[in-house]
């Protein structure tokens, strides 16, 4: 269990949340009605759970698989420490992390 914080792209709006050990990114946001679609449920095919990490905590995730990175093109907005929410798994390496919302998504289903 730890404690993680979504913030805003622009950085206004912050949210402290809990999560359990095994959870990814993607569950905690929508535990906690964040905008955050997740429209293929984890599968890798939409990219509409974008996250940006901040540089000094790219270090606390295993690199991101070939399809992540394919799938990381298609968002929108994306940088250098972008990745799929749906493949970041939460345990003791996210404590006290701090996640960015992109400024817009792109949904698969429009
Ligand atoms: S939920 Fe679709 S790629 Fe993560």
């Amino acid at each position: 269990m730890g404690r993680l914080t979504f913030e805003s792209f622009e950085g206004g709006e912050r949210l402290v949340v809990d999560f359990l050990d095994g959870e990814t990114v993607l569950e905690v946001a929508q535990e906690n009605n964040i905008n955050m679609e997740g429209t293929c449920g984890g599968s890798m095919a939409c990219s509409t759970c974008h996250v940006i990490l901040k540089p000094e905590d790219m270090h606390r995730f295993p690199s991101p698989s070939e399809e992540e990175a394919e799938m990381l093109e298609l968002a929108l907005g994306v940088s250098v420490t972008s990745r799929l929410g749906c493949q970041l798994v939460l345990g003791d390496n996210a404590e006290g992390l701090v996640l960015r919302l992109p400024a817009e998504t792109r949904s698969m289903m429009e």
